[in-house]
């Protein structure tokens, strides 16, 4: 009797347990125009709810997410939720006129979905024109409400934003540069939570701060929401341990530096170890851009004696961090060859489909009797297997796809280069223009996709971050010069791979990746680097419909934005 009582009272326990834990969570989100003062220029941004970075989403793993945008700027807008995997709910995840038409100034669209065993940082994002460069904010995913972290829990948690802002509307310089094929102007300063901290003019007492107290380990969240550069971090004085990156936990490892392309989140617990008082600085430093801008350093801090949460301003100097050169290679390929998953990885196999994409730049000439500003009156353009990737303006590709509306896109996506060359190499000028138009490449359910990323040195080798919507991955290997199945296919690390959702392909290089195509809709492939999406460095997966309802895209909410 007492053993049957015990029994039951586990019985009940656990029922009580996996009874559904998880929670819904409703927000509004109002994207509008905010006047916010940086660099002793006041600007009026496009914001969320008046906020920049916007607001944090902080979730369980299981939970469900319904917000509720509002447009009351005067520009198109759709909201991204970068690195969701968006299970069978393809129409919320965002990019403009691949998974739905914008939401058009006073318009609004509801965006609902789950998420599902992922854990760790995201982001969310504007995906219309530049706007993502003032709207975006964090996604803090906790675990299970009965699980815990695979690492002690941290005193203190908090998100770090990276990013870059122009004195000027970002709209502008993005527009001005299409009309003329120019390349677009850099950005004036880097930022650390919105902050440009205390290097550039008029940008002093408005670092971002953040208390951790002596002795105390902190669960620092980093996202490069940057929109053209990648970027080192170092901590003065401090290693940091990385315990995940894109939503999946790491093999944890211990560097005095980080590099994050856009779109990548790397977390990492760091042991406030220093005599007090100390103050350090977290700072950052840019990877080669194609413009050659020099590299410059920004501080924020971290403050040991700031236990406040007003910022008081700090009362000693911060110590300054060593960083890498802008250019250093070795250091960004030693950081990005460390990551492994926790455990043994049951790689997806065998492949179905072999796919080998180039990445690269490229120039178009310029349309008769008309004047361009790239170089040697072209215009610039970037391109994957030579197709440089055209948005269509009357339906989305999703909505396209659902409806069998013919004439928007094709499905004839080619699965290797048009024309094999040297793709690092001298690569003649005649190979130097990509041809434009909307094409994607069809998946069956199910099936295993390895793809090959072949960076090119058309134009200038630079590393591309690219990042596929609604598919987490698996890095298998990474290396320099042109992928050579031979001899490359050696390296594959089929064991503890690392789980991403955007890899940073390396310059002049190749990057192996492999998922299974279980995630049904159109999912759109771009390099993270918002100067080469506008160029086209961008293609689609078509996924199709499995075998019964669960292996299917829901149908499309009722107010999905119509183009
Ligand atoms: Cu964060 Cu299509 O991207």
């Amino acid at each position: 009797m007492e053993k049957c009582m015990l029994s039951c009272f586990i019985l009940l326990l656990s029922l009580l347990f996996s009874h559904s834990i998880a929670k819904t969570h409703y927000h509004d989100f109002v994207v509008q125009k905010t006047p916010v003062k940086r660099l002793c220029k006041t600007h009026d941004i496009i914001t969320v709810n008046g906020m920049f970075p916007g607001p944090t989403l902080e979730v369980n793993n299981g939970d469900t997410l319904v917000v509720n945008v509002k447009n009351q700027a005067e520009y198109n807008v759709t909201i991204h939720w970068h690195g969701v995997r968006q299970i069978r709910t393809g129409w919320a995840d965002g990019p403009e006129f691949v998974t739905q038409c914008p939401i058009r100034p006073g318009g609004s669209y509801t965006y609902r979905f789950t998420i599902q065993g992922q854990e760790g940082t995201l982001w969310w994002h504007a995906h219309s024109s530049w706007l993502r460069a003032t709207v975006y904010g964090a996604i803090v995913i906790h675990p299970r409400e009965d699980s815990s972290y695979p690492f002690t829990k941290p005193e203190r948690e908090a998100p770090i934003l990276l990013g870059e802002w122009w004195d000027a509307n970002p709209i502008d310089v993005v527009r001005q540069a299409t009309k003329t094929g120019a390349a677009p102007n850099t950005s004036d300063a880097f930022t650390i939570n919105g902050q440009p901290g205390d290097l550039y003019k008029c940008s002093g007492k408005d670092t971002t701060i953040i208390p951790v107290a002596p002795g105390e380990t902190n669960l620092l969240r980093f996202i490069n929401a940057a929109l053209n550069n990648e970027l080192f971090v170092s901590i003065a004085g401090h290693t940091m341990t990385v315990v995940g990156a894109d939503a999946s936990y790491t093999k944890p490892f211990t560097t005095s530096v980080l590099m994050l392309g856009p779109g990548q989140t790397t977390d990492v617990l760091v042991t406030a170890d220093q005599p007090p008082p100390a103050t350090t600085s977290v700072a950052r430093i840019l990877l080669p851009a194609l413009q050659g801008v020099p590299s410059t350093e920004h501080h924020n801090h971290l403050d040991y004696t700031c236990s406040c949460s007003s910022k008081p301003g700090l009362s000693i100097p911060p110590s300054l961090p060593t960083l890498p050169a802008f250019n250093d290679t070795n250091t960004a390929t030693k950081f990005t060859t460390s990551f492994r998953s926790p455990k043994k990885v049951d790689i997806p196999s065998p492949v179905d489909e072999n796919l080998f994409f180039t990445v690269g730049l490229g120039l178009f000439n310029c349309p008769p009797g008309k004047t361009c500003g790239g170089p040697n009156n072209t215009r610039f353009g970037a391109s994957v297997n030579n197709i440089s990737f055209v948005l269509p303006s009357t339906f989305s590709i999703l909505q396209a796809h659902h409806q069998g509306v013919p004439g928007v896109f094709s499905t004839d996506f080619p699965a290797n280069p048009p024309v094999q060359f040297d793709y690092t190499g001298n690569v003649s000028r005649s190979l130097w223009q990509p041809d434009q138009s909307t094409k994607v490449y069809k998946l069956k359910f199910g099936s295993v996709v390895q793809l090959v990323l072949q960076g090119t040195s058309i134009f200038a080798a630079e590393n591309h971050p690219i990042h596929i919507h609604g598919y987490d991955f698996y890095i298998l290997a990474e290396g320099f010069g042109n992928f050579d199945a031979s001899k490359d296919t050696n390296k594959f690390n089929l064991v503890d791979p690392p789980l991403r959702n955007t890899v940073a392909v390396p310059v002049n290089g190749w990057a192996v990746i492999r998922f299974v195509a279980d995630n049904p809709g159109v999912w759109l492939m771009h390099c993270h680097l918002d100067v080469h999406i506008t160029w086209g460095l961008a293609m689609a997966f078509l996924v199709e419909d499995g075998v019964g309802e669960l292996e299917a895209l829901e149908a499309p909410p009722e107010d999905l934005p119509l183009c």
